[in-house]
């Protein structure tokens, strides 16, 4: 499905983003977990998470939707059930590599994974090669791609220094760690953290050493059960992104959105559009805070004229889905936006890389690919044209938001995609526009 974003008059008015994506898969899972029922409020309604939900109904889980809220029956730590068939991650890579975490506990039990097109193009070695060092058995088509099946055993406490800066790496060997004495991940950079804050919530025993400068060290030693009653979810501040990038392009516009997650280890774009002079306000988590909860506050968002700069390799796993924007704004900036060591841009819903620079240079865009990243020259606007998603949901919005800020508007090919992490946008979009 094609659908054309025009030219925008001001974005003006308020608004609540989606429910964060990230979040809203671990409450599902750690949920899932719980002795006790969980309830959450504000979960994401989008087709990736609910991947998230039916999964955890075949491990066992009663998910109770209602209007409000979810509420989880768990199955305990230990006690997942073998689901009937395949469990269908669908497009969904944050479930793929974390609830293997879990899975790899539930001893003398297998579990096959698999999703669509797009997943079975994204690599699991990340998560086999830790999970096979605690103990657990992985099988994997050519040893790194879905399908891939999870034999559960008695797991190992390890030291896990991770070869790639991945929050979902990361947050799997943790999860896998609750049932060993003692296992640590180390990360050289630090990336986003909602899988420890909700660990620490549901009273696991884990602490963190380091700092944002030298990196964490980050703990879990054995959990009998996890207990928490109730989960909020915040906003999406990667799909306010796209608004916010709309705010800062679209000339006259003066949007709040309201509510948003301001978690610093997400908050990377915002310290990027500072830096760009964009006018962003908002009450943004202090670099370095740590504790179970997730803040939250307003977003302010005025349009106004911005400069280039560079990302540094540190800086993109705390901006790495928002990277796409940062090369948008680029097209509007003075002078040069720079990208760099964002490799990972490469194994995303499509290879980012590629599809950004070529996506945006069919626009008019004067942009090159690097190995690790891209670099922009701004010339203070953007022609417009066809972009194709590539069946990815936050390329498919980047169309959107290049339309509303281009002279001659932008088609999307494949609008559908947005449906993984942001349904209402076509709908919020027209709010603020009218
Ligand atoms: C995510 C982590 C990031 C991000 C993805 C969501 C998460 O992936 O790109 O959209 O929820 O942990 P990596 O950890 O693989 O970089």
């Amino acid at each position: 499905m094609n659908a054309r974003f025009e030219p925008a008059g001001p974005l003006r008015g308020r608004l609540r983003v989606p429910a964060d994506k990230s979040i809203s898969h671990r409450a599902a899972i750690v949920a899932a977990m719980a002795s006790e029922p969980v309830r959450i409020r504000n979960y994401l309604a989008a087709s990736d998470t609910r991947s998230t939900l039916a999964a955890v109904r075949e491990l066992g889980s009663i998910v109770q939707e209602g209007p409000e809220e979810l509420l989880i029956r768990g199955v305990g730590l230990r006690h997942a059930q073998i689901p009937p068939a395949r469990i269908d991650v669908g497009n969904a890579g944050t479930l793929m590599r974390l609830l293997p975490g879990w899975l790899a506990m539930q001893q003398g039990n297998s579990f096959k994974l698999d999703g669509d097109e797009s997943i079975r193009r994204r690599p699991v070695d990340r998560i086999a090669e830790p999970l096979e060092l605690m103990g657990a058995g992985i099988e994997a088509r050519e040893g790194r791609f879905p399908p891939f099946t999870v034999h559960g055993a008695p797991l190992l406490g390890i030291e896990y220094s991770l070869p790639v800066a991945s929050a979902q790496v990361k947050s799997c060997v943790l999860l896998a760690g609750l049932a060993t004495d003692r296992t640590t991940v180390i990360e050289p950079v630090p990336t986003r953290d909602h899988t420890e804050r909700l660990l620490l919530w549901a009273g696991a025993p884990l602490e963190r050493e380091g700092d944002a400068v030298a990196g964490f060290r980050t703990s879990v030693g054995n959990a009998d059960e996890l207990e928490l009653e109730e989960i909020s979810v915040p906003g999406d501040l990667s799909s306010a992104a796209f608004l916010i990038a709309a705010g800062v392009l679209v000339s006259g516009s003066r949007l709040v959105l309201e509510d948003v997650g301001v978690n610093w280890t997400r908050a990377g774009f915002l310290r990027i559009l500072q830096r760009m002079g964009a006018i962003v306000l908002g009450d943004v988590e202090p670099v370095g805070s740590f504790g179970p909860a997730e803040p939250v506050s307003d977003l302010d968002v005025s349009h106004g004229p911005i400069e280039g700069t560079t990302v540094e390799p540190a800086e993109v796993p705390l901006a790495i889905d928002e990277l796409p924007l940062v090369a948008l704004l680029g097209c509007f900036a003075e002078g040069e936006t720079v990208v760099r060591g964002a490799g990972e841009l490469r194994v995303k819903e499509s290879d980012r890389i590629a599809t950004v620079v070529d996506g945006l240079r069919g626009l008019g865009a004067e942009i090159e690919a690097s190995a690790d990243g891209f670099v922009v020259r701004g010339t203070g606007g953007l022609r417009g044209g066809r972009l194709h998603a590539h069946g990815d949901h936050r390329l498919a919005l980047l169309g959107a938001v290049a339309g509303l800020a281009s002279a001659d508007g932008v088609e999307v090919v494949g609008i559908e995609a947005a449906e993984v992490s942001y349904p209402a946008f076509a709908s919020d979009l027209e709010a603020l526009l009218s």
